[in-house]
C-alpha cells in the first residue's frame, strides 16, 4: 500500500507549512475586499477551486442570486447565516462577495454554472456590494458610522449624501436607505460578519446599530433587487451574556422577514477539509485500494477499536458517504505544527467510518459528492 503522501498532493500552502498559520487559515472578509487577503481567498478562480459547494452553500448562494436577479419566490430579502464557530459563515459571505462583484464572469469558476442552473436563473447577477466586518470596523474620516461606510461602498458620495445630514450621529430611516439603494444604480448586496464583536466594542453605539439593521431589513424587503446576509454564531457556549442579549435582539428584528440558514451540513465537512488541504487526490483506483486495505485492517481489528469507530451515527453503510461527527470546521482543519499526522488521523477516522464491516469494499475515505 502506497503511503498517502505518494498518492495525494497537498496544496502548496500546506506543503510549505503556511496553512497552519492562523492568518492564512481564517478568512477575513475585509481583507478580501481590501485585496490584502491570501490569494486563495482573494482571487476568485482560486477561491472557487477550493470551495466545496455543499448543499447548504448551494442553497444559500442560490437564494441570494435569485433575489439579486429580481426573483422574489423561494428566497428572502434578509438571510441570517447561523453556524457554530468555524462552521463556514465567512466562507459563505466570501462566496457571495466574489459572485456578486464578478457577475457573469464568475460563471467560468468551479461549481458556479451548476449553482446558477440550480437557482433557476439565466446568469450571475452583478451587484454593488457593501461589506461590514464587525471585528475590523472602527470609525475613520469619511466612514464615521457603519451606515455611512455601507452607503459609500454601495454608491459613493451620492449615496452618502442620500443618507441626509444627520448620518454622522443618527441611523438612517427606511426612506433614506431606499435612496441609498437608488443611488447604487444596480442590485445591492449587503454582507455583515462578526456583528457581535462590533457591538461588544462599541457598546454606546449598539442601540443605533440595532435601529440601522431594523430599518435596513424593512428597506431591503421593499426592494426587489436587494439582499442582506447577516452571519451570527450559533455556539452559545462561547458567547458572553452581552453577546447573547444582542444576538437575540438582532435576530428578533430580522426574524420577521429573514430566513435562518444553517451553514454546512456536517456530513459534508470531510469534503470541505479535503479541498482545504489537498490539491490533487491522485488515481481513484489507488485511493480505492488504499481505502480497502484500511477498511480490511479496521475490520480485522474491530474488537480492539475504540467505541465510536463503528457504524452507529454514520451513514457510510447507506452509501451516502461518511458522516463526520458535528464539529466546527476550524477544529478539524488546523494541524498542530510538527504533527503532520494530526490531520490524517481526522481524515482517516472519517474513512474508518465508512470502511467498517460489511461494506469494506465500497469504502472511500472522504465523501466525493461535492461539486466535482
Ligand atoms: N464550503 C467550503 N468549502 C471550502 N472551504 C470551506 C467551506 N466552508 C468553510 N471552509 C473553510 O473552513 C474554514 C472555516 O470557515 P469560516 O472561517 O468560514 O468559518 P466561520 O463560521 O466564519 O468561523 P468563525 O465563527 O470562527 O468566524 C476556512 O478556512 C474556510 O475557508
Ligand atoms: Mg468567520
Amino acid at each position: 500500500m502506497e503511503p498517502w503522501y505518494k498518492v495525494a498532493t497537498p496544496r502548496k500552502e500546506v506543503r510549505e507549512g503556511r496553512s497552519f498559520n492562523p492568518d492564512e487559515f481564517a478568512i477575513a472578509l475585509e481583507q478580501v475586499v481590501a485585496g490584502t487577503a491570501p490569494e486563495d481567498y482573494r482571487k476568485p478562480d482560486q477561491f472557487f477551486a477550493r470551495t466545496c459547494f455543499t448543499r447548504a452553500l448551494r442553497e444559500h448562494a442560490g437564494m441570494v442570486l435569485r433575489r439579486l436577479s429580481g426573483r422574489t419566490d423561494n428566497t428572502a430579502p434578509v438571510l441570517t447565516l447561523i453556524t457554530q464557530f468555524g462552521g463556514g459563515k465567512t466562507h459563505t459571505l466570501t462566496t457571495l462577495y466574489h459572485l456578486a462583484t464578478n457577475g457573469n464572469k464568475a460563471a467560468d469558476y468551479n461549481g458556479v454554472s451548476d449553482l446558477v442552473r440550480e437557482a433557476g436563473i439565466a446568469s450571475v447577477p452583478k451587484a454593488r456590494v457593501a461589506v461590514f466586518v464587525g471585528n475590523a470596523w472602527d470609525p475613520r474620516p469619511g466612514y464615521e458610522t457603519p451606515w455611512i461606510d455601507v452607503a459609500r461602498q454601495l454608491g459613493g458620495d451620492a449615496a452618502v449624501e442620500a443618507l441626509g445630514v444627520a448620518a454622522k450621529s443618527t441611523p438612517p430611516g427606511t426612506d433614506a436607505i431606499g435612496r441609498v439603494f437608488e443611488a447604487a444604480g444596480a442590485p445591492v448586496l449587503l454582507l455583515f460578519d462578526e456583528v457581535l464583536n462590533y457591538l461588544n466594542r462599541h457598546r454606546s453605539g449598539a442601540e443605533a446599530f440595532h435601529a440601522f439593521i431594523q430599518n435596513l431589513t424593512v428597506a431591503t424587503t421593499g426592494t426587489t433587487h436587494g439582499a442582506c446576509v447577516i452571519s451570527l454564531p450559533r455556539s452559545q457556549v462561547e458567547m458572553t451574556d452581552w453577546d447573547m442579549q444582542w444576538q437575540e435582539k438582532i435576530s428578533r428584528v430580522v426574524r420577521r422577514v429573514a430566513k435562518d440558514l444553517i451553514a454546512n451540513d456536517e456530513t459534508e465537512i470531510s469534503e470541505v477539509v479535503r479541498r482545504r488541504l489537498f490539491q490533487d487526490l491522485g488515481s481513484e483506483k489507488v485511493r480505492r485500494n488504499v481505502s480497502k486495505a484500511f477498511a480490511d485492517w479496521c475490520f480485522e481489528r474491530r474488537a480492539q477499536l475504540p467505541a465510536g469507530v463503528d457504524r452507529r451515527g454514520f451513514r457510510g453503510d447507506r452509501g451516502e458517504g461518511p458522516r463526520v461527527p458535528a464539529a466546527p470546521l476550524r477544529s478539524l482543519l488546523p494541524v498542530p505544527s510538527g504533527d503532520a499526522f494530526g490531520l490524517s488521523a481526522q481524515v482517516a477516522s472519517a474513512g474508518a467510518v465508512s470502511a467498517n464491516a460489511r461494506h469494506a469494499s465500497d469504502a472511500c475515505p472522504v465523501d466525493f459528492d461535492c461539486g466535482r
